[in-house]
């Protein structure tokens, strides 16, 4: 409890609404909706969150050092991005051009595009090269209201390609104020030196790269793209369940192009989460219901891959299941970085109102990534990550986009980007 005259750090006050969702857990079904907090106020002290209330209530409590002037605006906890392929070299306009024109993406990946196309950018590139550009990337997170991000290699396909990669996401993560948390992809997609002998490549993954990288530390998650073009259920069980063993969390790419069943692999494996499921059957669903599984949904993928089938994302809220929202960020199938772009095309596609996506895109995406006892709220006792937008309601979370409506962003108690353009938007 505080005492009156207690001093916090940081005040954030003259908000319109604050909107977050409670608890240290991913919330589903009915209690998906975040809570809206009118003409609410935030103290900060030692980087965590001391105060939230009524601005009146918490001015009573709590003097600060400093103060953050809303300027009517809306504060939401930072959003974390729980899928991204953030580590590549060059971009793949020309295959976006070809999809455009009608090509689908596993024809391009058949005829040599696709992943396998990055390879060499990410092979030939340098530590230092790689990194420069992760830092770009990661600035540009951060002024759209980004504090955490999922950060999956799977672009270099060689034992020190993939470790390259997974200590340039090291070194960034010591450097930049958005949280990183490292993923090991070897299992992307078989490399150009393995096509004709893919079980090869997968016994490389299993008994070379997974205890090299699990050794080194750098890896919290192992992830696989389960695929009928990729690496099949059984492949993806054997990769999975040795980075299990090996101490690794799980995270899978399922469903996204065919109905091949990987939900339910996900559910048997208890991964984290089981990502994309445009395809997912019921059976799928009430596997992930089952095993408390949280679907990672990135709906700009399709629109990106001009594919028709969408994640069911009402059916899995009906299920019970605690659905997160990503981009994907990645040159392939999501060249964009936006989680406020990510929560209006959760609405226009999926149907989910502002503060179910909201709690999507913070709260349920921190429980995926292991990390919702820290963040993804607004509430006392946790990490003060926040994003500040220069917008009137939370309805315009979803209602409008376009335009960047990120003004501040807090992390960890520090002001870690601030808007030049100190406008309001009427
Ligand atoms: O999540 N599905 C696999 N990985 C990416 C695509 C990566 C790429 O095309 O480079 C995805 O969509
Ligand atoms: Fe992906």
């Amino acid at each position: 409890m505080s005492t009156p005259g207690d001093r916090a750090d940081l005040l954030v006050a003259n908000l319109s609404e604050l909107v977050t969702a409670r608890g240290a857990a991913a919330r589903g079904g009915a209690d998906l909706p975040a809570e809206v907090l009118p003409d609410a106020a935030v103290a900060v002290k030692g980087g965590c969150i001391v105060a939230v209330g009524p601005e009146d209530e918490v001015r009573a409590a709590w003097s600060a050092d400093e103060e953050l002037d809303g300027g009517g605006g809306l504060l939401v906890p930072g959003f974390v991005d729980a899928h991204t392929h953030p580590v590549f070299f060059g971009t793949r306009e020309a295959e976006f051009e070809q999809r455009v024109a009608g090509k689908t993406y596993v024809e391009i990946a058949q005829a040599g595009g696709g992943i396998r196309s990055s390879l060499a950018g990410v092979r030939q590139a340098s530590k230092e090269e790689l990194l420069a550009r992760l830092l770009v990337r990661l600035d540009r997170f951060l002024e759209l209201g980004t504090t955490t991000v999922e950060c999956k290699t799977g672009y270099g396909l060689t034992l020190a390609d993939e470790l390259k990669c997974l200590e340039v996401i090291d070194a960034a993560r010591r450097m930049h104020p958005v949280e990183l948390v490292p993923t090991f992809l070897g299992a992307h997609d078989v490399p150009p030196e393995f096509q004709h002998d893919r079980a090869a490549y997968v016994d490389l993954v299993v008994n070379e790269m997974l205890p090299r990288v699990a050794e080194s530390g750098l890896a919290e998650y192992c992830d696989v793209f389960t695929e009928s073009h990729v690496f099949g259920l059984d492949e993806s069980r054997r990769i999975m369940t040795a980075g299990a063993e090996l101490g690794l969390g799980l995270r899978l790419h399922v469903d996204q192009l065919t109905a091949l069943g990987g939900a339910q692999l996900a559910a048997e494996l208890g991964a984290a989460s089981a990502d994309h499921l445009e395809c997912v059957s019921p059976e799928g669903i009430e596997a992930l219901a089952r095993a408390g599984v949280v679907p990672v949904l990135c709906p700009l993928v399709p629109l990106f891959l001009r594919q028709k089938e969408e994640a069911p994302a009402r059916a899995m809220i009906r299920a019970g299941l605690a659905p997160a929202l990503a981009t994907d960020f990645n040159p392939g199938s999501c060249y964009v970085q936006s989680m406020p772009e990510v929560l209006t095309w959760a609405a226009l596609r999926y149907g989910l109102s502002a503060r179910e996506a909201l709690t999507a895109a913070t709260l349920n995406a921190a429980a995926s990534l292991g990390r919702a006892e820290r963040l993804g709220t607004i509430e006392v006792g946790k990490q003060a990550d926040l994003a500040l937008l220069d917008v009137p309601n939370h309805h315009h979370l979803t209602y409008e986009f376009g335009r960047n409506p990120v003004q501040v962003v807090v992390k960890a108690g520090e002001v870690v980007y601030q808007r030049a353009d100190e406008d309001l938007h009427e």
